[in-house]
C-alpha cells in the first residue's frame, strides 16, 4: 500500500547534456520512502553509464532567487571571509537586480551547493590605459569544496556562457595564475589567454599574477 506519491518533474544538467527528469516519490505505510527515475529525456546521446555514475549526484544549474542570496553569500565567506557579509550580500543581491549581471546557483538535495557570477563591464572614461576591455565577463565561481570535481563548475560556466552569447560574441574572464583549477575548467571551454598586463577595477590578485582570457563564442555556441 501506498501512503502517498507525489511526481516531480526538473531540468537537470548531466554531464553537460541538459535533460528533463521525471522521478516519482512515494512512501509506503511502514514510512520507507521511494524515489523512482521515471524518465530521463536527454537533449543528445549520453551514455547509459554514465548516467549511472551520476545519477547519484544530480544538480540543478539556474538564476537565482532572492531568498538564495544568503545561501550565495554563505559560500562566498569560504572563499573570501575578509569580505563583509553585507558586502557580499549587496553584490550577489545586485547580481540579481541588475539586467546587465546575472547570479546562476547550483542546488542540490543539499540546498545551493556553488554559485557563479557574470556582468556586463564597462571601463570608466577616466580608466587606466591597461584597463581590462568593455565585455561580458564570467566573475565569481565557486563550488562547495566537498562536491568538487563532479561537473558543479563547469555547469555553472556552461549557464553563464549560454547567457552572455545571448548578447554579446565573446567572453572574458581573469584568475590568477596559481589557480589552476580555475585555468583548466575554463580552457576546457576554449578560454584562450590574452594577457598578463591588465587591471580591473578593484582587483588584485595577491601572491601571483593575473591573466586575462578571452573566449569568443561564436565558434562554441553549437556546441554550448
Ligand atoms: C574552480 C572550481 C569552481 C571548480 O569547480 P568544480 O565543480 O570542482 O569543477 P568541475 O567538476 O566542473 O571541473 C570541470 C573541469 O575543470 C578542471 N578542474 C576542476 N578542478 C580541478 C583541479 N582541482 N585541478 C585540475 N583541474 C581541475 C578539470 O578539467 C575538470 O574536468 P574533469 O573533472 O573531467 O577533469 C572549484 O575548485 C572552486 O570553487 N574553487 C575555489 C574558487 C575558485 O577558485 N573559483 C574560480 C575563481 S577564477
Amino acid at each position: 500500500m501506498l501512503a502517498w506519491t507525489r511526481v516531480h518533474e526538473c531540468p537537470l544538467n548531466i554531464l553537460g547534456v541538459r535533460c528533463d527528469v521525471q522521478l516519482r516519490g512515494s512512501k509506503q505505510d511502514d514510512g520507507a520512502p521511494w524515489m523512482t527515475l521515471t524518465r530521463l529525456r536527454v537533449e543528445r546521446p549520453i551514455g547509459t553509464r554514465a548516467i549511472a555514475m551520476w545519477v547519484g549526484r544530480l544538480f540543478v544549474v539556474r538564476d537565482a532567487e532572492d531568498f538564495e542570496v544568503e545561501a550565495c553569500v554563505a559560500l562566498a565567506r569560504l572563499a573570501a571571509p575578509e569580505v563583509s557579509r553585507t558586502s557580499w550580500r549587496k553584490a550577489l543581491g545586485g547580481d540579481i537586480e541588475n539586467p546587465e549581471r546575472k547570479l546562476v546557483v547550483a542546488e542540490a538535495e543539499a540546498g545551493v551547493v556553488g554559485y557563479g557570477r557574470a556582468r556586463l563591464f564597462e571601463p570608466g572614461s577616466d580608466a587606466p590605459r591597461d584597463t581590462a576591455p568593455r565585455g561580458y565577463y564570467l566573475m565569481g565561481l565557486f563550488v562547495r569544496p566537498d562536491l568538487r570535481r563532479a561537473g558543479v563548475g563547469a555547469a555553472l560556466t556552461e549557464t553563464r556562457l549560454r547567457w552572455i552569447s545571448e548578447g554579446a560574441e565573446e567572453a572574458w574572464f581573469f584568475a590568477n595564475a596559481h589557480n589552476s583549477a580555475s585555468i583548466a575548467l575554463h580552457r576546457g571551454f576554449g578560454f584562450e589567454e590574452v594577457t598578463r598586463q591588465f587591471s580591473f577595477p578593484g582587483l588584485a590578485f595577491e601572491g601571483g599574477e593575473g591573466i586575462l582570457f578571452r573566449l569568443g563564442l561564436r565558434s562554441v555556441v553549437s556546441v554550448l
